[in-house]
């Protein structure tokens, strides 16, 4: 994911701002650069690979200034290259963006006709263009920013720098973070306050639509109609290395306590005037997803149980034949490919061998597409797909993946939607899964403080040998995947059905001793679960139910935990939460290796 840092000081800036990308480094990126002010104007330095091969370049010639910006990029128009990395300049003016700009071809031939000349296929060198333009009508930095702005369709934060306005920086922000950091005669800019920590704790969070105007002395907020706004200034006391434990006991613990921020990281840039932006899985993607009428999807694991709920959205909103299989069986079958169907991989680590080689099995067949849902930006997985949605859970260290299942459910939540709206999804229901995927943070927020409540549950389990996880529709995968929580981390022996089942076979299990864990939203099947939970306490089992605020008083259950109501496309990953607490509490009181649980290990690239 693209990263930005700019800094406006008295003392040269450039080690400051090459710290700044480097605790941005674990978003993931695939070229950086810095643009500074000197005595010959703007000057840049861009290298693609790593930030510490633009340090290289920096050790040969170095650049110095007191004014610059510097980003990391995470390649969507255009392949990873020098050309194509940021800041992009024209004339006096550098600019780096993080986001898509879905009208960048209109621009790009506007500014064409004008006489500018491109030199990279990025979206972003129509911004550089039209603020030079602007300034060559004799705008103001920031005018020409605002106005600039006011053309772009779709997501953005932009940091600007021009030789015209020695010392200022002007950032702008829709649908895509930027923070201000306040310091002592410095100012600074970023995407994410990692990159600050190191420099300042206070921060502005700026709205959708704000331009800001930063110089060393003074910070300036402009709101989206450009009048003067106010900010509250907020002290952060986040740890600055995204891969410490900090104050957690356990990777996991953190991970788990990481969702709002991961979630909202995922979603970002990816929404904007309550749509998904189709861009956001590559320019060729409308075409891709006009063809797709059937998907089949492939992973191992927990990105298994992801695909699992993902397959439910896609029949249900896009009405769209969705086949969901374990990679290490579907690599070793012959597969029946309908023409017309895209292939989806799906994996946090991207190296899975299992769901490596499905991928590449699904190569010399007829596949609209290969496209992959994963964490890992360079990972083999991605490299080997046409079509790519990161997930942005960061870096996750424990083996027990948490944030890596919730950020793949939300971009298949993103994924479902876009194809739905390619099918033809009327309007309203649409707009209401946009709605119910920007309520996440805070719905996952305000889940996170159950933990209390869970902790004290977690006590009846630590003697356990067994427990059983039911569920129905999309919730039938969240009880797999709190079932495979519970058995990796406690060594409990643990089992998921789909609650209708039960029945069939697995009630014959139940007595005093088994508990049952029921994971029941108050969504269209909550009556026939509830039917289905009176067979497990006719049979005397000890029934935890894990309920929304709506269905709380309806159901008779040994323990109830009452959780936010949400809808359809939120509800998966709410009621996945309670779940991973629960398995990190059991576990914890079996005094288990936790982070390292036996026999496992994080990515899984042997058969
Ligand atoms: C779950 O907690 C495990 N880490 C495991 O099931 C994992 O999801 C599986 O090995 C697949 O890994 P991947 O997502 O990196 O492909």
């Amino acid at each position: 994911m693209c990263g930005i840092v700019g800094i406006s000081a008295q003392r040269d800036v450039v080690q400051n701002l090459i710290s700044g990308l480097k605790a941005l480094e674990y978003r993931g990126y695939d070229s950086a650069g810095i643009a500074v002010l000197t005595g010959h104007g703007v000057e840049r330095l861009r290298a693609k690979g790593k930030v510490r091969d633009l340090e290289a370049l920096q050790a040969v010639s170095p650049l110095s200034g007191t004014c610059g910006i510097a980003h990391t990029r995470w390649a969507t128009h255009g392949a990873p290259s020098t050309d194509n990395a940021h800041p992009h300049v024209s004339g006096a003016v550098s600019v780096v963006h993080n986001g898509i700009i879905e009208n960048h071809a209109a621009l790009r031939a506007e500014l064409q006709a004008l006489g500018y000349e491109f030199t990279s296929q990025t979206d972003t060198e129509v911004v550089a263009h039209l603020i030079e333009h602007a300034q060559r009508q004799g705008k103001p930095l920031r005018q020409a920013v605002q106005e600039t702005v006011a053309r772009l369709h779709g997501a953005y934060s932009l940091a600007v720098l021009s030789a015209r306005e020695p010392g200022t920086l002007v950032g702008a922000r829709l649908g895509s973070p930027l923070v201000v950091g306040l310091g002592e005669g410095e100012q600074y800019l970023a995407s994410d306050i990692h990159a600050l920590l190191p420099l300042t704790r206070r921060f502005l969070y700026l709205d959708d639509g704000d331009v800001v105007e930063l110089t060393r002395e003074a910070v300036q907020v402009f709101d989206a109609a450009g009048q003067p706004a106010q900010r509250a200034v907020k002290e952060s006391h986040f740890a600055a290395d995204a891969v410490e434990r900090g104050e957690y006991r356990h990777y996991m613990l953190k991970e788990i306590h990481e969702q709002p921020q991961a979630v909202a990281d995922t979603l970002e840039g990816r929404i904007a005037g309550g749509h998904v932006l189709t861009q956001m899985l590559g320019v060729d993607a409308e075409a891709l997803l006009a063809r797709t009428d059937s998907v089949q999807i492939v992973a191992c694991g927990t990105s298994y149980h992801a695909g699992l709920v993902a397959g439910y959205w896609i029949e249900s909103f896009a009405g769209v034949p969705c086949k969901v299989e374990i990679a290490s069986e579907y690599r070793y079958r012959n597969p029946v490919v309908r023409a017309g169907t895209l292939f989806l991989g799906i994996s946090q680590s991207g190296e899975t061998a299992d769901t490596l080689a499905a991928l590449k099995m699904a190569k010399g067949r007829d596949y609209v597409a290969r496209m992959a849902v994963c964490n890992v930006p360079e990972s083999s997985i991605v490299r080997e797909s046409e079509l790519v949605l990161m997930t942005r859970a960061g870096p996750e260290i424990g083996v027990a993946s948490t944030k890596a299942f919730t950020t793949q459910l939300v971009a298949l939540a993103l994924f479902a939607l876009e194809l739905a709206r390619a099918k033809g999804l009327d309007a309203a229901r649409y707009a209401d899964g946009v709605r119910q995927l920007e309520q996440l943070p805070g719905l996952i927020a305000q889940t996170l403080k159950l933990d209390g409540q869970i902790r004290a549950l977690a006590e009846n389990f630590a003697a356990k040998q067994h427990a059983l996880f039911l569920g129905r529709g999309t919730h039938w995968p969240v009880a797999m995947e709190g079932a495979l929580k519970l058995k990796e981390i406690s060594y409990i022996h643990a089992e998921a059905y789909a609650a209708g089942e039960l029945k069939h076979g697995p009630l014959a299990l139940v007595d005093k001793d088994m508990p049952v864990i029921a994971v029941a939203p108050n969504d269209h099947l909550i009556d026939k679960l509830k039917s289905n939970l009176e067979e497990v306490r006719a049979r005397g089992g000890e029934l935890y139910a894990f309920v929304d605020e709506t269905v709380a008083h309806g159901l008779d259950a040994d323990h109830v935990l009452t959780l936010p109501a949400c809808g359809e496309f939120a509800a998966p990953v709410v009621f996945t939460l309670p779940l991973q607490l629960l398995a990190y509490h059991v576990a914890v009181l079996r005094g288990t290796d936790v982070d390292q649980p036996r026999n496992l290990a994080k990515s899984v690239t042997v058969e």
